[in-house]
């Protein structure tokens, strides 16, 4: 890569988009994640930035997908055995639950569960996080509902412990855990472990291994909505970085890699070309791949033995019955 004569158009650009939200620190933050991945070989992307207004409508999108299964799947598993999962979890308990979104699953729980305490909703985008924890609230009025706005990665500050709860459950539903590394899913475990405490429970959807086709089916719709998504990364790019990514030279691909046991989300160069970002360039040769992100599938005895090194003792699961997709729940030891 080597500077380009593009650099004081890309940062009015920026400077502009600064101004319409995101801060100027977060902004080169990235830009920093931006090329630092699509330097390395193979190229990436940063995850995260997936869900900008776009991104998360076009998520919502693909989760009414038919060939997306894990949310109706997941959906339906909750519905049935709610009342089961809420004896297993006991009275006036503290619900934790990561990048909580539109909460419709908890909805099913907090309906079944026993005079819960208080329900800690945390989300990274506040504009998911406040109107869903106030529509909870509205909901359960005998509920303390406490949203907590930031990075579930990071290490938060919860709320001390009130006299009338009994324990605190972590509840970490859409198979979420699947799109961390095996490294980085073990060290996330350890840390609801903690936040659970002792004589805490974490119950977590989890999808499964399955035949290779259906995986590559939900992570490539007919309708086009997961290339969209996976695409809507680049027009952000375009559009907060100053980039100039031509979208249609690009195109998405789901890939399942056997050795790995994960779903790999590609976005293709079609032909050679180069992009300007902010103030570099960056080839691409024909056929190379971004890779933006990784959905792994566990066997269920794959992922207790996971959870097993972070301490948590499997409980009890269910189910859908084909067996797609699980929801575990584990004991804190
Ligand atoms: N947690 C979801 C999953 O892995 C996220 C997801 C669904 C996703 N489809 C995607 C992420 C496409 C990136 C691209 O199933």
């Amino acid at each position: 890569m080597q500077g380009g004569s593009g650099a004081g158009y890309g940062w009015r650009k920026t400077r502009k988009k600064m101004n319409e939200g995101s801060t100027m620190k977060e902004n080169q933050t990235f830009l920093a994640e931006t090329l630092d991945g699509l330097t390395r070989q193979p190229k990436t992307l940063p995850c995260k930035y997936f869900y900008d207004e776009r991104g998360s409508a076009l998520f919502e999108d693909i989760c009414e997908q038919p060939e997306y299964y894990p949310t109706r799947t997941e959906l339906g598993i909750m519905e049935e055995h709610a009342p089961e999962m809420a004896r297993a979890l006991g009275p006036d308990l503290v619900l934790i639950e990561y990048g909580s979104g539109s909460s419709r699953k908890t909805r099913v729980l907090l309906e079944a569960l026993e005079n819960p305490a208080a329900y800690l909703p945390i989300d990274i985008s506040k504009d998911a996080l406040f109107p869903s924890a106030e529509s909870i609230a509205k909901e359960y009025p005998k509920l303390a509902v406490l949203p907590i706005c930031g990075d579930y990665l990071s290490p938060l500050p919860l709320p001390e412990a009130t006299p009338t709860e009994n324990r605190r459950a972590v509840y970490f539903p859409g198979s979420t855990i699947g799109n961390f590394m095996p490294d980085e899913a073990l060290s996330f475990l350890h840390r609801m472990a903690e936040q659970a405490g002792p004589g805490g429970a974490v119950l977590i959807g989890v999808d499964l291994k399955k035949d290779a086709a259906a995986l590559e089916r939900a992570y490539d719709d007919r309708a086009g909505v997961t290339a969209a998504f996976n695409l809507n990364l680049l027009a952000r790019i375009n559009r907060e970085l100053g980039a100039d990514f031509p979208l249609e030279d690009f195109r998405h691909e789901a890939r399942w890699n056997e050795a790995e046991g994960r779903v790999e989300m590609h976005l293709v160069a079609k032909q050679a070309c180069e992009i300007r970002v902010g103030s570099e360039r960056v080839a691409f040769e024909a056929g190379e791949s971004i890779h933006t992100e990784n959905s792994y599938k566990y066997e269920i005895s794959e992922f207790e033995a996971l959870a097993a090194q972070a301490g948590l003792r499997a409980d009890r699961r269910w189910l859908d019955p084909d067996e797609k997709f699980s929801v575990q729940l584990y004991e804190v030891a």
